[in-house]
């Protein structure tokens, strides 16, 4: 009964240069850990999801590296997208997939391009959020105690005085402002949503149906179409109507019937290049160096990424990004890494 949707579609642009929307970030071994995070995302699932059920969600121009990094994947289980919609239309049309093969499924949705230490624990965790959503027509998410009021994440609050291990949640905040992500780290009954999302296909059909029956109805069109040869057609023909907007803001801001279970493993979204920087190993001055060789003088807390060997020397630097890739070099304060979005949009427009 139970089925994943790993959604592989967004262009990580904070990791410019090395990711970019040829070739993002899910699609790097970003770690040096010798497979890429969506490998890793995949073999993670896979030890509570059977393979044949997991469902990968990606722009039509990522198939090739999809195919390559995951051979053991079906064309069938590839699900293209002809344009970038965000989150919750790729949700939608999975889910009716889903729908028509097992209506009593309960489904796992997961990003791509997270890193995930303690796998048992992730494991023990949906394992307790599926039997969960089993038994009750709920829309399950798992909370991450939060250390510093990021901007780039969706917010939990939760009642303090509720001790159960699975919690209602009072308010789910996507992205808020920096003030507000403040208020509420400072008031302690607030966690981060790491993106992983629980539910059965019943309840999450019936969350569109209430909050969104506009897309419901545009993918409900493809009844006909879809685990069959002319499905990939109409999602061509469609796709490009469906509203963009993300899951978050769809359904978790709105539905009433959503829970956290706080969860029990190390996570870090490798969002940023500063994110990546804590998962590395450093040397005594925090500088953490992937693939080159260096000589470093007067130098802490950098990042330095060379594509392959290379030699670097550094002298009298501190907390700044270095990455240099084929043609492109980047020396950057890591106090301003979320501006790195702007430069890869700005090139990619050219
Ligand atoms: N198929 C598909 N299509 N996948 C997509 C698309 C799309 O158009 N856009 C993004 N994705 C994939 C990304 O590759 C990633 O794996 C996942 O969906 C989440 O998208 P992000 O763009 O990375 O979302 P975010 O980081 O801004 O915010 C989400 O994650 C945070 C935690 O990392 C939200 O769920 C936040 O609430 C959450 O805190
Ligand atoms: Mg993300």
């Amino acid at each position: 009964n139970y089925y994943a949707i790993l959604m592989a579609g967004g262009v990580g642009s904070r990791f410019w240069p090395v990711s970019t929307v040829d070739f993002p970030k899910q699609f790097h071994d970003m770690l040096g850990t010798g497979e890429t995070l969506i490998q890793k995302t995949f073999s993670r699932l896979s030890k509570i999801v059977p393979e044949e059920n997991i469902l990968i969600l990606t722009n039509e121009r990522y198939n090739q590296l999809v195919i390559e990094q995951l051979p053991q994947v079906k064309q069938e289980q590839i699900i293209l997208e002809p344009v970038m919609r965000n989150t919750a239309p790729c949700t939608v049309l999975a889910s009716l997939k889903i729908q028509q093969k097992n209506p009593d499924a309960l489904v796992v949705v997961a990003p791509s391009d997270h890193w995930i230490e303690d796998e048992d624990q992730f494991i023990a965790n949906l394992q307790k959020s599926f039997d969960n959503c089993s038994q009750n027509n709920v829309l399950m998410t798992l909370g991450i105690l939060p250390t510093f009021p990021n901007t780039g994440y969706g917010y939990i609050e939760y009642n303090k005085l509720d001790n159960n291990p699975i919690k209602k949640v009072v308010q789910f905040r996507e992205k808020p402002d920096y003030a507000t992500a403040k208020a509420f780290i400072q008031s302690r009954n607030f966690l981060w949503n790491a993106g992983i999302f629980i539910w059965s296909i019943r309840s999450i059909i019936e969350a569109f149906e209430t909050f969104h029956p506009e897309m419901l109805r545009l993918f409900q069109k493809g009844m006909d179409f879809y685990n069959t040869p002319r499905e990939q057609e109409f999602i061509n023909t469609i796709y490009p109507d469906a509203e963009n907007i993300s899951i978050d803001y769809a359904i978790l801001e709105k539905a009433k019937n959503v829970f956290v279970l706080p969860a029990t493993f190390d996570w870090n979204d490798l969002g940023t290049w500063g994110a990546l920087h804590e998962k590395l190993p450093k040397d005594d001055q925090f500088n953490a160096v992937v693939n080159a060789t260096m000589i470093l003088e007067n130098a802490s807390n950098n990042i330095i990424r060379t594509e392959g060997k290379k030699l670097v020397v550094i002298n009298g630097l501190s907390d700044f990004i270095v990455v240099d890739k084929n043609d492109t070099l980047l020396i950057f304060p890591k106090d301003k890494e979320q501006e790195i979005k702007k430069i890869s949009n700005l090139l990619d427009k050219k």
